[in-house]
This record gives structure tokens, C-alpha cells and sequence, in this order.
């Protein structure tokens, strides 16, 4: 029987030493220290020995448990640090490897030229206001001297939605509004907003584009008046060498009515492929009221003069940045938006 047992206790000695993991060294215990193991089987068969035997044979087994158990403790330990240390292993953090970069946004060229223009316009004294993309056909033409079926409606293919309401084309409409509003006061304001046109989009042509429209009204607003602000405006956008000139054109809401050449900022008017060698580059529609627009918003016309301007954003940024396809703005190709993430606006 000792020598059963000795036997037994270098078996569950060497299975202890081989276990790999904590599972396998409970299997061993239960193995061997069980109720159903081979030790308690040998206890149980201790009634049969001698009186003188018994003493020293409980000795013996007690030993064995003790020294089975001892060595279980001592690899349970041994185990357990392993797998925290295997577990610093697998979460260690490499603090060397490349960092995962934060991609941070910016604002869209567009919205920053916009910007741009607004600032200049508001240390000027202007108010920034807003108005409907979905506008009434009264506000879009009528107010604004383009009664049914005046020709000159067709300049501006448009989106109707029902007889009487459209997508805006132009931020004009928003004069006629503002002057309702204002009802005879004066008023410096401007308007920056979405535009839509029924147009085949391509290199130069957008179905929607952005526009900055402009409106002073007061006692002797004159076209010089005009001309001086248009000037800074151009100074602010293309440099302080630029200059400008007024060409004389049409529309209906203003009158006289004029085309405004910015001084090619590229040559500086010596003609080159931006100015199609004419050293100068068209940059907006501008003009005094007309006196119709005024009457209709209750405006008299006798006492109060004004003048209005209306300025393609896309246009202005296109001949800033030297963007090529107005496409560009609208496609949000991250590759192009990302160019013009340091650039000074
Ligand atoms: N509304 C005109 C256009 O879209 C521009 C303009 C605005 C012209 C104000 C004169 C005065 O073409």
C-alpha cells in the first residue's frame, strides 16, 4: 500500500508539473484528491490493516495530500502569473509606432470667400441678411421690373415649381423683401445665398451657384458711390494694385446699369490666358436702382437713390485660387477641397 501510494504521488507530481493552464491542474486535483480519487479509495481501504499499521499509513497519506496540495498551490501561482504577464504582453502599447493621424476638417473655399466678402462688408457698416431659395415668380421678377413676360426674363432660365413660385436665380428678390421690411428707411445690406439656373452643367456653368447681393439705398447715393465700394471690394479680393472699370450693360433693376472689370491680378493688365489678353477680368453685374424697383417696395423714388450690385462667389473664387471647373466646388472631391486647407482666404 506505501508503495501504491508513493506511486500515486509522483503521478499527480508529474501531471502537476506538465499541466499547461489552470483548467488542466483542476483535473488533476479532482483527479487525485477527489472523493471518487485513488487516495480516498486507499483510505477507505485502511479498516482492513493491522492496528499498528493504520497510524502510520494515515501519516503517509496525509503526507502525500499534504505534499500533492502544497505542489498544486505552487503551480496554480506559478500559472496565474504567467497569463498576467501574457496578458501584459498581448495589451502592451507599442509607444514608438506612427501615431494614427487626426484628420481635421476645414471650410469649404466657397463658404471662405464668402466669408471673406462678408467681413469687408461688415466693417463697411452693411448688415448680412437672407432670403428664400423657394421665392415667389413676384419677388424673383416682378418686384424687380420684370413683369410676365418681359424678354428679359429668359436671361435667366429658371426652376418653376407651380406659376407663381420658383427657385430663386438670382439673390436679387431679396432687395424687393428688404426694402418691404426696411418700409422707407435707408439700408445697407448684403445678401449671400444659393442661386438656380437652368443650365447644362460644365466647366463654367452650375444649375446652382452661390451669389453675394448688395443694396444701399439713402438720400444721394450716387454712382460713385458705387464705383468706390466696388473698388475696395476688388482690392480685398485681388490686392491693393488692382483697379477696376465700369462697363456699360443691362438690367432691368437697375439703371443705368453696369458690367464691373476687375485689372487682371495675374499680369497686372499686360494680357495673359486668365484675362484672355485683355488685361482685364469681368467680376459682377451692378447698378443704380431703378427707380420702378423702388416705387413698387414703397420706396420714393423723388427722395431716395440707391445702387445694387450682385457677385458670382464661385466666379470670385474660381479667379482667386485659379480653380478651373466650377464643378469642383460642388463635387467635394476631398482631394480638391484639402488644397485649400493653409490657404490664407
Ligand atoms: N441679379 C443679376 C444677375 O444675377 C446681378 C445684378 C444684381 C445686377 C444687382 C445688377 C444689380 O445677373
Amino acid at each position: 500500500m506505501e508503495q501504491q501510494l508513493k506511486q500515486l504521488e509522483q503521478e499527480a507530481l508529474a501531471k502537476i508539473a506538465d499541466a499547461a493552464d489552470l483548467k488542466a491542474l483542476n483535473d488533476v486535483r479532482v483527479a487525485y484528491l477527489g472523493k471518487k480519487g485513488p487516495i480516498t479509495d486507499l483510505l477507505k481501504g485502511m479498516g482492513k490493516l493491522s492496528a499498528e499499521e493504520r497510524p502510520k499509513m494515515g501519516a503517509l497519506v496525509n503526507t502525500v495530500r499534504e505534499n500533492v496540495t502544497a505542489e498544486l498551490e505552487k503551480k496554480v501561482a506559478v500559472l496565474e502569473e504567467a497569463a498576467i504577464l501574457a496578458q501584459l504582453e498581448n495589451e502592451s502599447i507599442d509607444v514608438t509606432l506612427p501615431g494614427a493621424k487626426v484628420r481635421a476638417g476645414n471650410r469649404h473655399l466657397l463658404t471662405r470667400v464668402i466669408e471673406e466678402i462678408e467681413d469687408l462688408f461688415l466693417g463697411m457698416g452693411y448688415e448680412i441678411v437672407e432670403g428664400p431659395e423657394v421665392e415667389k415668380d413676384y419677388y424673383n421678377f416682378e418686384a424687380m421690373n420684370l413683369p410676365k413676360g418681359h424678354p428679359a426674363r429668359d436671361m435667366q432660365d429658371s426652376f418653376y415649381i407651380s406659376e407663381e413660385t420658383l427657385l430663386r436665380t438670382h439673390t436679387s428678390p431679396v432687395q424687393a423683401r428688404t426694402m418691404e421690411a426696411k418700409k422707407g428707411e435707408p439700408i445697407r445690406v448684403i445678401c449671400p445665398g444659393k442661386v438656380f439656373r437652368r443650365d447644362t452643367d460644365d466647366a463654367t456653368h452650375s444649375h446652382q451657384f452661390m451669389q453675394i447681393e448688395g443694396l444701399v439705398i439713402g438720400e444721394n447715393i450716387r454712382m460713385s458711390d458705387l464705383k468706390g465700394t466696388l473698388d475696395a471690394l476688388a482690392k480685398k479680393m485681388f490686392g491693393a494694385e488692382r483697379e477696376i472699370r465700369l462697363r456699360p450693360s443691362f438690367f432691368p433693376f437697375t439703371e443705368p446699369s453696369v458690367e464691373v472689370d476687375v485689372s487682371c491680378h495675374k499680369c497686372s493688365g499686360k494680357g495673359c490666358n486668365v484675362c484672355k489678353q485683355t488685361g482685364w477680368i469681368e467680376i459682377l453685374g451692378a447698378g443704380m436702382v431703378h427707380p420702378n424697383v423702388l416705387e413698387m417696395a414703397g420706396y420714393d423714388s423723388t427722395k431716395l437713390s440707391g445702387f445694387a450690385f450682385g457677385i458670382g462667389a464661385e466666379r470670385i473664387a474660381m479667379l482667386k485660387y485659379g480653380v478651373d471647373d466650377i464643378r469642383h466646388f460642388y463635387t467635394n472631391d476631398t482631394r480638391f477641397l484639402s488644397q485649400f486647407h493653409q490657404a490664407e482666404v
